[in-house]
């Protein structure tokens, strides 16, 4: 049975006796619309945790203004089911009032690089939102283990920053990616897609899989690794390349012209109004 809780201090009154047992507490933050990518991460949890909380909070912080905050799929009822079916315990689906109480607030904000290169380029205020509400969720649950996705890679990156610089006593669980028979990731942006549109966005796992075979056939080169990703892209007359870039693990470091190993390849790129992410890391 999943309890579905909405204000933090029923899930606090919860976790409560549960930590002071000793149970270990795993935490999967997600805005909902759950798919085969989350109840992997929640799978996972429930797997290597005695409690799984999973939070289920469409972030208005990481919107921008032009962005599909509003449009965002919200899908409770069928999202309760995917976290009772991958072994989830506890949903945690509070109001934006509950987490942010007053329009004065407290951010946690990243500086350097890591969050304006890549997606932060065209979302300047994303990584602030997310700092910040996953800040509140580990305060709120006080996890041993929190589960993200590598298919936001950036956000990963983010994310371990963070959890070093401001002492999060937690370890940060790093699931792969989970794609689509036909390669493409799975996300929950996905359902924007028109079946056309879809068919179309295979192109983004094989140029990231072609990209790998040639890393490790000894293209090194990443102006030549970029290009050649971004022709077959291109080839794809629906897509509409936001960026290809690729940066030094960890920290996404700036590279030169030699790609060391690891490095992260990112892409995003539009299929009509759908933007999607997918990237891969060469090693
Ligand atoms: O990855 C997501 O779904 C969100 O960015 C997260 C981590 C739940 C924060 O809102």
């Amino acid at each position: 049975m999943v309890q579905c809780v909405h204000s933090v201090q029923e899930l606090r009154n919860i976790l409560k006796p549960l930590k002071a047992a000793g149970k270990t507490v795993g935490l999967v933050p997600t805005m909902g619309a759950l798919h085969q990518g989350h109840a992997t991460l929640i799978a996972t949890s429930a797997k290597e945790n005695d409690i799984t909380v999973v939070s289920v909070f469409v972030n208005p912080t990481q919107f921008g203004p032009t962005e599909d905050f509003d449009a965002y799929p919200r899908t409770l009822d069928s999202d309760l089911k995917v976290v009772k079916n991958a072994g989830g315990d506890i949903v945690f689906a509070p109001s934006p009032k509950e987490m942010y109480p007053s329009e004065d607030m407290t951010w946690v904000e990243l500086t350097g690089n890591i969050t304006k290169v890549l997606c932060g380029k065209t979302r300047p205020i994303h990584f602030r939102g997310v700092a910040t509400v996953v800040s509140k969720l580990f305060n709120i649950v006080g996890p041993t283990n929190a589960y993200f996705g590598q298919k936001d890679a950036q956000q990963v990156e983010v994310l371990r920053r963070m959890v070093k610089d401001l002492f999060f006593d937690l370890n940060l669980r790093i699931v792969p990616i989970v794609r689509e028979e036909s390669g493409l990731a799975r996300s929950s942006r996905n359902t924007y897609l028109s079946a056309e549109e879809k068919a179309a966005a295979v192109v983004l796992s094989q140029s990231l899989k072609k990209a790998l075979e040639d890393f490790k056939a000894g293209d090194h080169n990443k102006a030549s690794i970029i290009e050649k990703v971004t022709k077959i892209i291109q080839a794809q007359p629906l897509s509409d390349i936001e960026y290809v870039e690729c940066y030094g693990l960890p920290g996404l470091s700036e590279l030169k012209d030699e790609i060391t190993a690891p490095s992260l390849l990112a892409l995003a790129v539009r299929f009509g109004n759908t933007r999607l992410i997918d990237n891969i890391i060469l090693e």
